[in-house]
Parts: structure tokens; C-alpha cells; sequence
């Protein structure tokens, strides 16, 4: 089964048909520059033109970086316009794609989602928590394959701040961090997170995932065992078109 994935990110709205049977693009992928100010119609006709660059017609499942409740309405925006909190972004997306059935789920749970079925967390049961390191931090938590979704551990506190202003991917090309410094502040944030959900697996995902052998070495005294993503840049794809799948089967 074929189903259409979109990943809203602080870059680029990424797109393709997903293949559901092997949690694979099915054709390469389209991307379009995210506009600035990232606001709900601007964002919303990026998607337009990924989507009808295949002609699409079936259901969409889409990201989104911020909380999202009910596949449909944006809570929170740390890092795109503020306009989108308490948009209804099921109606907004499914307006400007003619009417084609539409679900929206937070990104860091879509590529978590991925990567569980997918990916490095395949077969594991117990607490994962699958980080997303980029422009901020995502988490996706799941306990026995399960997902509590939208649990934003990307903002807790990390040295006085929000942990994902510093040790996301982009504090460390801010702020122009050696590996060693960046490792230091992550395997912090990792204790912290240890602390609180003695979890047997994180899987760290987000554009970095692919130089793991950069910085894994680095982080010592965590106790889980550390392990890159697999799926890489597509994982938020994946996971929203099989969220759109789960819900056009419950429909
Ligand atoms: C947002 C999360 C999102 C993460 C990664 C954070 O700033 O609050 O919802 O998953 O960035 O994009």
C-alpha cells in the first residue's frame, strides 16, 4: 500500500508516496524551501506544490515541529510562526489539497513511529526514547511499542536554558561546538533524561544520526544503550504516511 508522507521541517517541506509494505519512499522525494516567516498559509501552499508535484489523490499524513493534538490542532510553535498555535491544521492542509483526507502528527513522533517499526528500534519492547536532533530537539517515547506522543523533552532544562537551545545540531553549528564540547552537553541531557524514564534504548535520529562515529564514543555513564537512527532523513516521511494509514483503516 501506498500512502503520501510530508515532512514540515525549519528548512524544507520534504514529500514522496511512502511504500507501506517496506516503510520505503516509493519514488524520490520533492522538496520545497520552507518559507520565512513559516506561517500556516505559506507552509500550507509548500505542501500544495509537494504533493501535486505527483499528481497525488489519496490521503496525506503530515509533520509538523510542535505539539499537535488530535492529528489536527497545532499547540505550540518553538520554532516556526507563532500564527500556528491553535490552528486546525487538518482543515487548513485538506482545504488547499482539494479536499484529500489529511493527518498531522507532531514530527519527532512521526519519525519515532518509523523508526519502531522500521528502523533501530525494531522489535524492542520496554521505554525507547527516540531524540531528533536538528533545529530544536524532538522526542518521540514509546513503552512496549507504544507511543505517548507529544512529549516534548526537547524543553527541559539543560545549564539554565532549554535543553534544545544547547545541544540541539544546530547549537552546536551556532555557537561553533567541537564534537568533544557538543558530546559533553548531550550525555548531560541524556543523564537528565535517564533520570527520569530509565529507558533501555534511545535512538538518536535528526541529520547528525549519519556521523554517529563522530560523537557516540563521547558520551559516557549512560546506562541505555545509544544507537543512530537508521532511517535518517526519511524517517518523518514514513511515519506520517503510516499515522495517515492507521487512520484512514480506523475511518
Ligand atoms: C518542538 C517539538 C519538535 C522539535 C523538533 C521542538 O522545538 O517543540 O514539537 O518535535 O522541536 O522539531
Amino acid at each position: 500500500m501506498q500512502i503520501f508522507g510530508v515532512d514540515i521541517g525549519g528548512s524544507g517541506i520534504k514529500g514522496a508516496p511512502v511504500d507501506l509494505d517496506r516503510g520505503e519512499l516509493a519514488q524520490e522525494r520533492c522538496k520545497v524551501l520552507t518559507p520565512h516567516p513559516a506561517t500556516p498559509d505559506g507552509v500550507a501552499e509548500g505542501v500544495r506544490q509537494v504533493v501535486q508535484h505527483f499528481g497525488w489523490t489519496g490521503p496525506v499524513g503530515l509533520t509538523f515541529p510542535g505539539v499537535v493534538t488530535d492529528g489536527s490542532t497545532i499547540r505550540t510553535a518553538a520554532n516556526v510562526d507563532k500564527s500556528w498555535i491553535d490552528t486546525d491544521a487538518r482543515a487548513l492542509f485538506s482545504e488547499r489539497l482539494d479536499g484529500l483526507p489529511v493527518t498531522v502528527t507532531n514530527d519527532a513522533d512521526a519519525a519515532g513511529v518509523a523508526e519502531m517499526r522500521y528502523g533501530a528500534g525494531r522489535g524492542h519492547r520496554g521505554t525507547v526514547i527516540v531524540l531528533t536532533l536538528g533545529t530544536g530537539i524532538g522526542s518521540a517515547v514509546f513503552v512496549d511499542g507504544a507511543l505517548v506522543p507529544n512529549t516534548e523533552l526537547g524543553h527541559l532544562e539543560l545549564h539554565g536554558h532549554d535543553a534544545e537551545k544547547k545541544a540541539s545540531s544546530k547549537a552546536k553549528e551556532d555557537e561553533d561546538l567541537s564534537w568533544e564540547h557538543w558530546a559533553k552537553r548531550l550525555q548531560k541531557y541524556l543523564a537528565h533524561l535517564e533520570m527520569l524514564f530509565s529507558p533501555e534504548l534511545f535512538i538518536l535520529g535528526g541529520g547528525v544520526s549519519r556521523k554517529a562515529d563522530k560523537f557516540l564514543h563521547l558520551i559516557h555513564g549512560i546506562r541505555a544503550e545509544i544507537v543512530p537512527a537508521q532511517l535518517q532523513n526519511n524517517a518523518g516521511i514514513v511515519g506520517a504516511a503510516m499515522l495517515a494509514a492507521r487512520d484512514e483503516q480506523a475511518a
